[in-house]
C-alpha cells in the first residue's frame, strides 16, 4: 500500500492538548453538572429526596423534573432519543437520568448526586433478549425495507442440490469513543448556545431548536474537535437538552460531561442479534436461495432497528432472496448505529454461512464467492455504480497467498498452534447528503475553507486541502480549514460514510467558481488573479446534493451504489488453551477514489480493529436481574490494543465511481469495520474444526467438541 497523502494539519494542535474539545472550553461562572440515574429500569419514580444533597457544599441547585421545562415533541426521528429523561415519571431503562445537580465544582456536584435518595414504584423483573415478542419496527431506522423478496426462495431451497441454514448471534457493544459526551449550554437572551461533542452540529441544532421551540438560527452549536464517536455522538442523546435546560433554569452556563459508566446508557449501543441464514447451490455453488432472517434488541421506548440484512440483497447472485427484520422491544436503554452499524453484524452471518457453504459444497471459499458475482444488482436489477469486489478478493488472495491454503480443518498445524486460514467479503452501502462549504481567497494568496462540519479524527482538513489543492493546483499548505460550527455552511455530519464526499464535492464546487469568478485556469497563482480583478477578497460556496431522484438517505435511484471488500485472516489457535491470535491479515478495498491514502489507509486500518474487537472481545453483558449493563467501564469492557493486532497489508483496489458525486469518491468510515469478524470466525473454523456462530469468539466455543 502507498501511504502517501497529506499528514493532518490539526496533528500538532491534538499532540499538544491545543485542540479545544467540548468540556475544555472555558466559560465563565459556569456549574458543573452531575446526574443522578434510575438504578431500576422500568417502573416509576415514587420519591425523590434531594434536601440533603442540596445542603452539601458548594450546591447551587437539585433539578428535578418540577423544575424543568417540558420540551416539545421531537421531530423527525431518528435523529434524537425518543424517550427524554425527567419528562415523565416512567422509567424507562436502568440509567436514566432522574435530577441533575448543579454546583461550583464537578467534585462538589458529584458528590451532592451520591446524596440524592430515590425510592421507585411498580418495578417488575425486566424482560431480556429472547423473552419478548418479535415486533415490525415503525421508526425511521429502516434503510431498505422490513421484509424484501425476490423469487421463491421456499423453491429455491427445496431445489437446490446443497443447503445450509445456521443462526448466529452477535452481542450488544458499546462505542466507548476516548472522549466521553460533554455539552457547555449557556443562554444569550433567546440565543442559546452550546458547545457539545457531537457528531453533527446540523442534527444539534435543527433538533435542540425544535425541543426548545426556537428557530433555528436561534441555536448555535460549535464543535471543532469531537474526539471519536463511531455512532454515539450521532443523534441528540440526554445531555444535550438536560445542560441547555438546567442553564435556563439557573441562569448561569452549565457543564455536563458524561462519566464513562454513562456512557454505557446514556448514548446507545449496537444491538444484540440473532440471524438465521439459509443458503441453497446447485452442486457447482451457484445460489439457488438466500434466506436471511434478523431480530434485533431495542429499548422499551424506542424500535431501533438494525438493518442486518440489508446487504444480503446486493451481495450474490441469486434467483430468489428474502430478507426479514423484526425488533423485540426490551427492559435496556435504547441503541443506536454503532460503526459499523447493519452491514457489521448482518455481514458476520452472511460470511460466516457462505464459509459454511463452501465446505459442504468441497469449493474453495473464494471461488464460491467468485462464481456468485452478479452482473447486475440481485434484488433490484439496477446497475452497479462501480463494484470492484472481484478485483478485491483476487489481488487479496494473490498478496496473502491463499492458493497455498490446505482446506481441511486441522490441516495446517504448526508446533502447538493449530493454523487457519479465513476469508470474508465485506460491503457497506453508500449513504449521501447534501452538503455545502465556502471558499474565500484573500489579497495574499491565502485560502479559508469553512464548513459546518466537525473533525472527528479522520482527517477532515487534510482531505479539504487535498480537493482545494486539486481543483485550484495550489499548494495544500495554503489552504486553511475552519470547521464545527452551525455558523458555517452546514453538512449532515461525520455519519453513515458520508462526510468526505459530500464535503469535498461542495468545496470542489466552491473552487471552481472562485476560479470562474476570475476568470482564471487551475494553477494560476490566485493573488496575482485576484489584483487582476481589482479585487483584495473573493468568496464562493459551494454545493453538492444527490440527484434530484435519490431514495431516502440519499441512496442512489438509479444504480446500485455500495463500497466492497475483501479480508485474508490468519489466526494460530493454542491447541491446549484454545487462545485465538491474529498472526496475519491482508484487505482490499474499493471505495471509488481516494482522496488522500495516508488518511484512508488509516481508517481502514483502525476499521479492521473494530472488526477485531467484534470478533474476539466486545460484549456488554445484560444483568438479567437487575436489567442493566453489568460492566460499565474499560476494565470490563475490553477493547482491542495495537498489540493484539499483527502488521496489517490494507490497500485498495483502483476504482472510481463517477455515479457517486463528481469526486469519484465513495465512504470509507465503516468499510473497514465490516467482514473481519466473518474472517476470524472462519479462520478458526479452518485451525480447529469448531464453527463459530456467536459472537464474540470464546474459549468455551474453540475448545468445545466439534
Ligand atoms: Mo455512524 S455508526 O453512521 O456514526
Amino acid at each position: 500500500m502507498t501511504t502517501e497523502g497529506l499528514v493532518r494539519p490539526d496533528g500538532p494542535a491534538k499532540l499538544t492538548g491545543a485542540a479545544r474539545y467540548a468540556a475544555d472550553v472555558p466559560a465563565e461562572s459556569a456549574l458543573a453538572a452531575a446526574l443522578v440515574s434510575a438504578t431500576v429500569p422500568n417502573g416509576r419514580l415514587a420519591e425523590l429526596d434531594a434536601a440533603e444533597a442540596r445542603d452539601c457544599p458548594g450546591v447551587a441547585a437539585v433539578l428535578t423534573r418540577a423544575d424543568l421545562p417540558t420540551l416539545a415533541e421531537l421531530p423527525s426521528p431518528p435523529l434524537g432519543y425518543p424517550a427524554l429523561p425527567l419528562q415523565a415519571e416512567e422509567i424507562h431503562y436502568e440509567g436514566e437520568p432522574i435530577a441533575i445537580v448543579l454546583a461550583e465544582t464537578l467534585e462538589q456536584a458529584q458528590y451532592a448526586a451520591s446524596r440524592v435518595r430515590a425510592t421507585y414504584t411498580g418495578v417488575r423483573e425486566p424482560i431480556a433478549f429472547g423473552e419478548a415478542e418479535d415486533v415490525v419496527p415503525h421508526s425511521g431506522h429502516v434503510l431498505g425495507g422490513t421484509d424484501e423478496e425476490k423469487g421463491d426462495a421456499g423453491a429455491g431451497l427445496a431445489e437446490a442440490h446443497v443447503t445450509v441454514t445456521a443462526t448466529y448471534t452477535t452481542a450488544d457493544r458499546h462505542h466507548s469513543p476516548i472522549e466521553p459526551s460533554a455539552t457547555l449550554a449557556w443562554w444569550e437572551g433567546e440565543q442559546l448556545v452550546l458547545h457539545s461533542s457531537v457528531q453533527s452540529v446540523a442534527v444539534a441544532q435543527q433538533t435542540m431548536a425544535a425541543l426548545f421551540s426556537l428557530p433555528p438560527e436561534h441555536v448555535r452549536v460549535v464543535c471543532p474537535f469531537t474526539g471519536g464517536g463511531f455512532g454515539a455522538k450521532g443523534y441528540v442523546w440526554p445531555h444535550l437538552p438536560l445542560a441547555a435546560a438546567a442553564a435556563k433554569v439557573s441562569g448561569r452556563p452549565v457543564r455536563l460531561v458524561m462519566t464513562r459508566a454513562q456512557m454505557f446508557t446514556l448514548s446507545g449501543h449496537q444491538p444484540a442479534t440473532r440471524q438465521t441464514v439459509s443458503l441453497g447451490a446447485t452442486r457447482d455453488g451457484r445460489l439457488t436461495a438466500l434466506r436471511h432472517d434478523s431480530v434485533n434488541a431495542s429499548g422499551r421506548a424506542v424500535d431501533y432497528l438494525e438493518n442486518t440484512t440489508h446487504s444480503s440483497t446486493w451481495l450474490y447472485a441469486s434467483p430468489a432472496i428474502e430478507t426479514r427484520m423484526r425488533v423485540q422491544r426490551v427492559d435496556r436503554p435504547g441503541p443506536t448505529p454503532m460503526r459499523a452499524p447493519h452491514e457489521g453484524p448482518g455481514m458476520f452471518a452472511l460470511e460466516s454461512a457462505m464459509d459454511e457453504l463452501a465446505y459442504e459444497l468441497g469449493i474453495d471459499p473464494v471461488e464460491l464467492r467468485l462464481r456468485n458475482e452478479p452482473d447486475v444488482d440481485p434484488m433490484t436489477g439496477l446497475p452497479f455504480s462501480s463494484r470492484r469486489l472481484v478485483e478485491c478478493l483476487r489481488e487479496g488472495a494473490e498478496r496473502f497467498g491463499w492458493a497455498e491454503r490446505s482446506p481441511e480443518p486441522r490441516s495446517m498445524r504448526e508446533g502447538n498452534d493449530l493454523v487457519g486460514w479465513g476469508v470474508a467479503a465485506a460491503t457497506m452501502d453508500t449513504f449521501r447528503a447534501p452538503s455545502s462549504a465556502k471558499v474565500r481567497i484573500g489579497a495574499d494568496g491565502r485560502i479559508v475553507v469553512e464548513t459546518g462540519m466537525q473533525e472527528i479524527g479522520t482527517g477532515l482538513p487534510a482531505m479539504v486541502q487535498a480537493v482545494v489543492a486539486e481543483t485550484l493546483g495550489c499548494d495544500p499548505g495554503d489552504v486553511e480549514v475552519r470547521h464545527g460550527d452551525s455558523g458555517f455552511p452546514p453538512h449532515a455530519g461525520t455519519m453513515g460514510s458520508m462526510s468526505a464526499m459530500g464535503l469535498g464535492s461542495a468545496v470542489q464546487a466552491a473552487a471552481r467558481e472562485v476560479l470562474a469568478k476570475l476568470d482564471g485556469r487551475q494553477g494560476q497563482p490566485l493573488a496575482g488573479l485576484l489584483a487582476e480583478s481589482g479585487l483584495t477578497e473573493l468568496e464562493a460556496e459551494g454545493r453538492w446534493s444527490p440527484e434530484e431522484d435519490a431514495l431516502a438517505a440519499g441512496r442512489s435511484a438509479r444504480y446500485s451504489m455500495h463500497t466492497y471488500g475483501a479480508i485474508f485472516a490468519e489466526v494460530r489457535v493454542d491447541a491446549d488453551f484454545g487462545v485465538v491470535r491474529l498472526s496475519r491479515a491482508v484487505t482490499r478495498y474499493a471505495a471509488g477514489r481516494i482522496l488522500n491514502p495516508l488518511a484512508a489507509h488509516s481508517q481502514l486500518t483502525g476499521g479492521f480493529a473494530w472488526g477485531y474487537g467484534q470478533a474476539l472481545l466486545e460484549h456488554s453483558d445484560v444483568d438479567p436481574v437487575l436489567g442493566r449493563f453489568v460492566s460499565k467501564n474499560l476494565a470490563g469492557y475490553l477493547l482491542p490494543a495495537n498489540a493484539d493486532l499483527p502488521d496489517l497489508d490494507a490497500a485498495f483496489v483502483e476504482d472510481d465511481d463517477r455515479f457517486a458525486n463528481p469526486l469519484g469518491a465513495k465512504g470509507i468510515g465503516e468499510l473497514g469495520a465490516v467482514g473481519v469478524a466473518a474472517a476470524i470466525a472462519n479462520a478458526v473454523f479452518h485451525a480447529t474444526g469448531r464453527r463459530v456462530r456467536n459472537l464474540p469468539i470464546r474459549l468455551a466455543t474453540v475448545l468445545s467438541e466439534p
